[in-house]
């Protein structure tokens, strides 16, 4: 589909899923009491990126019911335009967790079919594809459908920037679809931010954070972030290689979402007009303020509040050049 665009262009759109979050603090069982929370990586990262100061559009499905209304508004509340949104009949995705206090987490899914594994190519406006500062995407896009994984292979041709994050869900695809995946969109990405060691072993097969960076940049990629948990973040691009120390983490509640506030955050201050070094210090900061609180979006901290975490904790670069 294509028109022309009658708004402003997005600095950033996000394509994928949103899922609807039912959260228990015992193990799951009948009569156990839950919270209803609206979650998914997309919605993570794009409240992320609106969060650190940008024009965010939401692609993404959603039933045309109640549900579907209630989301919208959520979206709305995070800061994201809901003008990507589109609406059909359909199931809503829904994943139960249950978090104990020592940290562990258990899941289980209920999102084939979901309306939102329906979003496609037709989906997407092509001119808000192409107008966008950077469109991002990750492997649950692509492996919840192959409309969906058609979607982001169309987005990541039309993109001035693309962004991929690998995601690489066991439970929904096999670690060799999700390399070829990987190996197939490095060509058309600006950046790729795959995590140590979980999916830099899995989907490239090799041990070091510098072997996964060089192996996409050989790819094609022009920059990689390799997350590696609370120790920091590798960066490489053809210039050469810096490593950024984590920034200490005010608290920590849940992990979840980590990943998303650095991929939002980063893309948000580089389509902003960060240099790559200062948008990474910023998507560290935000990403340690997002582990205090509960879920993806459970704390979404405003540019200003990560500026001042992040001017706090300066230091800790160290750079090596070819
Ligand atoms: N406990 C933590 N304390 C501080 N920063 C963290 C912590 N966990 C993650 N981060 C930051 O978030 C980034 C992404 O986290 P990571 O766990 O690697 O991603 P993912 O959620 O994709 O697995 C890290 O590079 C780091 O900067
Ligand atoms: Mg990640």
């Amino acid at each position: 589909m294509s028109s022309v665009p009658d708004t402003e262009p997005f600095d950033v759109v996000v394509l994928g899923e949103i899922l609807v979050e039912i959260s228990t603090e015992q193990a799951f069982g009948h009569g156990v009491p839950a919270e209803m929370g609206i979650s998914g990586d997309a919605l993570n990262v794009a409240a992320a990126a609106a969060g650190a100061g940008a024009r965010v559009g939401l692609a993404a499905v959603l039933t045309d019911d109640e549900l579907g209304a209630a989301i919208t508004e959520r979206v709305r509340e995070l800061g994201v335009s809901t003008d990507l949104l589109r609406y059909r009949r359909g199931q809503q995705g829904v994943y139960l967790v249950h978090g104990d206090p020592d940290g562990q987490r258990e899941f289980s899914y209920a999102r084939s079919g979901s309306v939102g594994s329906t979003l496609g190519p037709e989906d997407l406006d092509d001119d808000v594809l192409r107008s966008a500062g950077a469109v991002v995407a990750s492997g649950i896009a692509c492996a919840i459908s192959d409309t969906a994984r058609d979607a982001v292979h169309t987005a990541a041709r039309l993109a001035t920037r693309f962004v991929y994050d690998p995601n690489y869900r066991p439970r929904l695809t096999s670690a060799d679809t999700a390399a070829e995946v990987l190996t197939d969109l490095a060509e058309h990405c600006f950046l790729i931010t795959p995590s140590f060691p979980g999916e830099t072993e899995a989907l490239l097969g090799v041990a070091t954070a510098e072997q996964a960076a060089t192996k996409l940049l050989a790819a094609g990629c022009d920059t990689v972030a390799v997350t590696c948990g609370a120790e920091g973040v590798h960066l490489q691009d053809a210039s050469g290689s810096t490593w950024l120390d984590a920034v200490p983490a005010p608290a920590v509640v849940d992990q979840t979402g980590a990943g998303d506030a650095l991929v939002g955050t980063l893309t948000a201050r580089l389509v902003l007009g960060d240099s790559l070094e200062d948008a990474a210090a910023f998507a560290a900061a935000a990403a340690s303020l997002v582990v205090g609180g509960k879920g993806g979006t459970g704390f979404v901290p405003t540019f200003e509040q990560t500026r001042a975490h992040a001017d706090s904790h300066a230091g800790g670069r160290s750079t090596s050049n070819g």
